[in-house]
């Protein structure tokens, strides 16, 4: 187990914010899960869970105690009829996890690929891209009870998933210190070519029906394009959450703005690309201080360098207001505002 004191998490965010907490942990087994759940629910700190830190914006030091997981290990078992479970620590990187299970012959996973962070913050998140989310395949998540140090597990039925939301992120919010999450996959599986301009990209390499490692290598391909690496440019991806409105709503803007691009919901909602509204705005590529709205996707913030918290939250509050007045949306971050 890890425990250090005074320590910067300038390493833990991907937003590259020099901020510093008073205690810092790291768990590597259940055992050190459920010790930590005990000194973090004896103590009379706050507590802040973290995972790799690519959701996550600090406006300032933490007066508390960060947690980690650093659970390793994946373990696949699969049945006679090409059905399988992979179990996974918490603390796997995500991508590695996807890169394993396209190794091993599943493509369950594909149109995740290249998506930052841990395991357990892709349970906690349901992390999504290309048409998938992870709920789609999260079979059980496995945690530590911080009040009690029980171990628990809920099924994904259990977790109320939802766009970017579990109940991980509403009435479990920092109740538990999640170990494992186990995925279901299937040699069944078809590859999910529906989405965006993933067919589109293939054609133009000349590919028409494509192996997983061919997808995976084209939504990289796509991925980089847009989103700007976390070693060169501090972000955490998506900035905002991509708006659901009612379908009155939706054709109250549309007849005035016919070219806004829109999904329809399978609830009957239709969901506004956030990246569009803000573009439509005059924000993309504008900076504000020493934080940006990126040139590329304008649905992502980026450090320009040097820059604090307050500064982006400075410039996420200039966004929305004005999105609010032009179209009277009001955008949700999706980042972990601490
Ligand atoms: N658009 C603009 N201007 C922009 C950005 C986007 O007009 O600056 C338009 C695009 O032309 C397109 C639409 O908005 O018509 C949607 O854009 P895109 O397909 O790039 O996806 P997104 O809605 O911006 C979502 C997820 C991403 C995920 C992609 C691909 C959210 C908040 N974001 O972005 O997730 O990778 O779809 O599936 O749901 C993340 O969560 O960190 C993330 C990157």
């Amino acid at each position: 187990m890890r425990d250090e004191h005074d320590y910067s998490l300038l390493r833990h965010n991907t937003f590259g914010i020099d901020a510093r907490c008073r205690r810092y942990i790291e768990y590597c087994s259940v055992d050190e899960a459920i010790l930590t759940a005990d000194i973090i629910s004896q103590g009379d700190e706050p507590y802040l869970i973290i995972g790799a830190g690519s959701n996550l914006l600090l406006t300032a030091d933490f007066e508390g105690t960060v947690v980690r997981s650093s659970i390793r290990g994946i373990s696949l078992t699969e049945s006679a009829d090409g059905e399988a479970r992979l179990c996974c620590g918490s603390g796997e990187t995500w991508d590695d996890v996807v890169a394993w299970t396209i190794k091993m012959g599943f493509c369950d996973l594909v149109n995740l690929s290249l998506i930052p962070g841990d395991v357990g913050a892709s349970a906690v998140q349901n992390i999504g891209a290309y048409g998938s989310e992870v709920c789609q395949v999260v079979d059980n998540v496995m945690a530590v009870e911080i009040a009690t140090g029980r171990r628990v597990t809920f099924y994904a039925a259990d977790c109320a998933y939802g766009y970017r939301d579990s109940r991980f992120k509403g009435e479990w919010k920092n109740r538990f210190l999640i170990t494992h999450v186990t995925y279901r996959l299937s040699r069944r599986t078809a590859l999910n070519l529906e989405y965006g301009n993933i067919r589109a990209e293939l054609l133009r390499k000349g590919i028409n029906t494509p192996t997983p490692q061919q997808l995976r290598d084209t939504i990289i391909g796509i991925r980089r394009s847009k989103l700007p690496a976390p070693e060169e440019l501090g972000n955490a991806g998506s900035f905002f959450k991509n708006p659901v409105v009612s379908r009155a709503e939706y054709e109250r803007l549309a007849k005035r703005w016919p070219q806004m691009p829109h999904y329809s919901m399978d609830d009957g909602r239709e969901k506004i690309p956030a990246g569009w509204l803000i573009e439509q705005c005059g924000w993309k590529g504008r900076r504000l201080g020493r934080a940006a709205v990126h040139e590329h996707q304008a649905l992502v913030l980026v450090n320009l360098g040097g820059a604090d918290g307050i500064e982006v939250v400075s410039l996420c509050q200039a966004v929305c207001r004005d999105v609010v007045e032009r179209f009277g949306i009001e955008l949700q971050p999706e980042v972990n505002i601490v």
